[in-house]
Formats: structure tokens, sequence, C-alpha cells
């Protein structure tokens, strides 16, 4: 039966959380998990065995959060106090469907008095005729509903009185920035033991305040890279290795997904390295002769200029821009182009967007059909790491660049366009995404329709008679710029799970403001 908070008040119960002995989630830990815990995971759980803890860990992609230490602090919580409650949210839905709740389902499979449901809901067995504890999994981001949970009161079989804490876990808490929400959580529910983890995001909201300004009320745990030896070995090393390669070193998402750093919020420069694309216009990158033809077509409504990019083999050739508004007649000037330059409907790439539609259109009634038809928002080949195929496809050419496997054209205003070009990334996806076109308009810059182009271009092209993607120049990677030895370009090494502030910001990165 339960007690209600008034009555506990007047008959001053006292809100204990006893472990009772080898009933903590330390010792319990190997009945639950298939694998030993790392240290670090076992110091965190550690520090939320203290009533009233205020937990935070941060750590890199991958480390082991949401299978080993939910999991062994969750349920170990709920057998040892009955009718407890464990509460766990996470900003992303696919983080409880896809990975917390299938892990907790195999562990509880053995355990057929535990009752799991699909809706996110677990049931432990009734102790002492106290009803069952209880954990529920929610992402919805709305404090209302988060307020609704509470430590309870029962009175057991004999009669006694016996408290039901209530724990909070909040999985990739970089995505919780509602203060109002943060507050629900904190205070409104006052839960006896309140723990957060994620990866470490953009250097703002209430994850990052735990760490910096906030530090005091919190007990932080850090983790990096190396505390997790998983992460150092086989295909999961080789996966990082490649993303710093192809990234660089001082990419918001190496720094965040790879060594577990926060990152400065704000857009970034997309070439950073303008001595990549000097190279590729200064004339000097060898040619790949009988690699195909292609062609880009970017159309601008406004009519300023109209682009037809097209390439032979690696080589880019100068950019050919045309000032005509009127569809037909534009359409009537590229069909001539195509046949000179001997290229077939499938050789071309055009945008699909806005006027594009229709210019294509009118293309193919005159003989092009099968053109490529661009769309910019799909979505992207690796969207764990891309927000859209059009932000993935820039990364592509970033990529040649620096493999110094394509030719550009000595094209100031192209230049200036890539120059300018940026990229964000948000804490709520924590994936790359250029920067939105209208943000550039309100900044007061022009569309990249140079870059654009050259981008559908070069966008998944197979150069035939290119061995790979890139290698076909014979040229290196060059080995100044990313990741020679990969102990060294590690800053997380060494870190190790501390308890000092400060370690898990990395503020480099040229942040450009708005
Ligand atoms: N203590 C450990 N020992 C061995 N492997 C581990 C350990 N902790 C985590 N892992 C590995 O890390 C993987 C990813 O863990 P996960 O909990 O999904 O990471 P996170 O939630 O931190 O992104 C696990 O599937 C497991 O293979
Ligand atoms: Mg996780």
């Amino acid at each position: 039966m339960e007690i209600d908070k008034r009555e506990a008040s007047e008959r001053k119960l006292e809100a204990k959380v006893e472990w009772p002995l080898h009933g903590d989630p330390i010792s319990q830990a190997s009945l639950w998990l298939p694998l030993m815990m790392y240290r670090w995971q076992t110091e965190v759980i550690r520090a939320c065995m203290t009533a009233g803890a205020r937990v935070a860990c941060v750590t890199p992609n991958e480390s082991g959060k949401t299978s080993m230490v939910l999991p062994a602090l969750g349920l170990a919580w709920m057998a040892a106090f009955p009718g407890s409650q464990v509460v766990s949210t996470s900003g992303v839905e696919r983080q409880i469907k896809k990975q917390l709740w299938p892990v907790l389902r195999s562990i509880l499979a053995p355990y057929p008095r535990w009752q799991i449901t699909e809706d996110l809901h677990i049931k432990a067995p009734s102790v002492r005729g106290i009803p069952g504890s209880e954990w529920e999994a929610f992402t919805t981001k709305d404090p209302a509903y988060a307020e609704g949970f509470h430590p309870r009161w029962y009175l057991d079989e004999n009669r006694k009185p016996v408290y039901a804490p209530l724990l909070i876990i909040i999985d990739e808490a970089k995505t919780f920035n509602d203060p109002e929400l943060m507050f629900a959580f904190q205070k409104r529910c006052d839960p006896d033991v309140l723990l957060m983890v994620s990866t470490p995001g953009e250097d703002v909201g209430a994850f990052y305040d735990a760490f910096h300004k906030d530090k005091k009320a919190w007990k932080t745990f850090e983790v990096g890279w190396r505390d997790c030896p998983h992460l150092c070995r086989g295909v999961k090393l080789e996966k990082r290795l490649e993303t710093i390669r192809e990234l660089g070193e001082n990419h918001p998402l190496v720094q965040s997904w790879v060594y577990g750093k926060f990152y400065r919020s704000g857009s970034r420069l997309l070439f950073d390295n303008m001595v990549d694309v000097e190279m590729a216009m200064s004339g000097t990158l060898p040619a790949v002769k009988g690699a195909g033809r292609g062609v880009a077509l970017d159309f601008s409504g406004g009519g300023d200029e109209q682009v037809l990019a097209w390439r032979d083999g690696n080589r880019v050739m100068p950019l050919e821009i045309f000032h005509e508004k009127d569809a037909v007649k534009l359409a009537d000037m590229w069909v001539r182009r195509f046949k000179e330059l001997r290229v077939e409907a499938t050789d071309i790439v055009a945008d699909n967007g806005g006027l594009g539609k229709v210019c294509i259109d009118l293309l193919e009634s005159k003989g092009f059909q099968g053109i490529q038809r661009y769309m910019a928002a799909d979505e992207a080949r690796a969207p764990e790491m891309y927000k859209f195929r059009v932000t993935e496809d820039h990364y592509e050419l970033r990529e040649r660049l620096m493999m110094q496997s394509v030719i550009l054209p000595d094209d100031d205003k192209l230049k200036e366009q890539m120059r300018k070009r940026r990229y964000l990334v948000k804490n709520e996806e924590n994936q790359i995404q250029i920067e939105p076109k209208e943000k550039m308009r309100d900044r007061g810059e022009g569309s990249p329709d140079r870059l654009d182009a050259v981008v559908m271009l070069l966008t998944r092209m197979e150069m035939k008679g290119m061995a790979g993607q890139h290698g076909a120049t014979g040229t290196e990677p060059r080995k100044d710029a990313r990741c020679g030895n990969w102990q060294e370009c590690m800053p997380g090494w060494q870190g190790g799970a501390t308890q000092e502030a400060g370690g898990a910001y990395w503020s480099g990165g040229g942040v450009l403001d708005d």
C-alpha cells in the first residue's frame, strides 16, 4: 500500500537509500552484464550509489554508457529497492529503441518474472507485498510529463514503511538544452539520484554547464578514448583513424565523437585548408586521360549565373557561365553544348530544385532523357555523419582535394565561394550540415552556384579508368596534415577518467560569428 507524501512527512519517516550488502550495482554487475566493467564505468556507478548524487559523465561515442552503465545501475536499483523507480530518457529516440531496450531485453531474458514491454516499461516482481519496481523510458521533451515522477513510500506486508527511491537517467544529455526540462528533472521530481551521460556536443546547455559553471553541483567524469580499450583496436580503431584522416584533427565531430571533447558552437569554414584548393587550381596536378566525361548544371532562379561545369577525366574545365533567364533559350544553348562535348544524358547531373526541374524537363524533351536529377536534401549515404546528401558531397570534394586527385580551373569566383562556404554541427543530430543558403543570404552572401556545380560534377563519380575513388593520380595523401601516428593525435590519451573540469573542452577550430 502506498503512503502519500504528506502522511510520510507527518510520521517523520526518513527517506533512506541504503544499498543492501552485496546488492549494489557493482557487486551485481556480473549477474546482469556479459562483459567486465571498465574502471570508469565502475566509478560512475559508484558515484551514483550516494543518496542525493548528481552525476554527469561525458565520453566519446560507443564507450559503453547505454549498454553497460545504464543497465547495471538501473536494474540493480530496481532489485535493491522494492517499489522503486528508474526513469530514463534520451534526447534521441533511436538510442532507447535500438540500443537500450534490446540490451535490457537480452539481460532480462533469463528472468521471466521481470516483465519488459515494447512500450518501454519494465516491472520487477513484487517483494514483501510492495508493488514491483519499475523502469520507464521515454523520449518526450515536455517538462509537464517529466515532472510526473517522485520517490514513494509503501507499507510492506508487515505494515512497515518502506522508502522507494527514484533514479533518473538522462542519456545523450547534450540534447537536453531546455532549462525548464532540466529543472523538472532536477528539482521538481527531486530524484534520489540523477545521472546524465552523453557524448559531448556544443559548448552550451545544461550538460556542458555541469562540467563548467555548475560544476559544484555535479560529480563529473570525463572519459577519454584510452579509457575504453575496445575502441583502441580492430575495426573501431580503424574507423576512428579514418574519420580523423577524412575530417582532420580539428573537426568538431572528431573532437566530440572520437576524443570526447566539447566544441565551440557556431559555423566553421568547410575548406579550412585553402592550400588544397590552391594546389588543385595550380595546374600542376597530373591529369588522368581516358577517364570519361561528365557535365553538371546549376540553375539560378534570379538568372545571375547559370553554370555548366564539365570535366574530362579528373580535370574540371573552365566553368561556363550563362546569364540567360529564359529556360527555353537556356535549354537550347545547353543542348548545343552537350552535342559539342559529345556527352550523353547519363553523363549529366543537374540540380532538380526550383527552376532546375523545369529546365531538366525541357532538356529531356529535347532528347536528353535520363539526366541525373540532383536532390540536395536526399539522405546522405553516411547519415550518422552528414545531414543531407549535399553536405556529404561537399565533403567528398574536400577529400578529393586533400588527396590531390582532382584538377580545378583557376577561377577566382569559385575560389571565393570555396573560401566562404561554412558548415555547422548541431547537438540535436550531431551531424555535419552545410550552412543553409538562407543563412548565407542573411549574411549578405550570394549563392555559391559555381561551387554547387563543381560539387555535383564530382559527386559519387566513378571516373572511368581511375583506380578506386582517389588513387588515380598516383598521388599519396599528404603526410603533414592528418593523422600520422594515432597515439600522437589523441589528446584524450593523456586524459583518463578525471574529475577535473576543463579537460573535456577543446577550443580550437576557427569558429565564425553568424
Ligand atoms: N567494459 C567493456 N568491455 C568490453 N567492451 C565494452 C565495454 N563497455 C562497452 N563495450 C563495448 O562498447 C560497445 C558500445 O557501447 P554503448 O553502450 O552502445 O556505447 P555508448 O552508449 O557509450 O555510445 C558495446 O556494445 C561493447 O561492445
Ligand atoms: Mg549510448
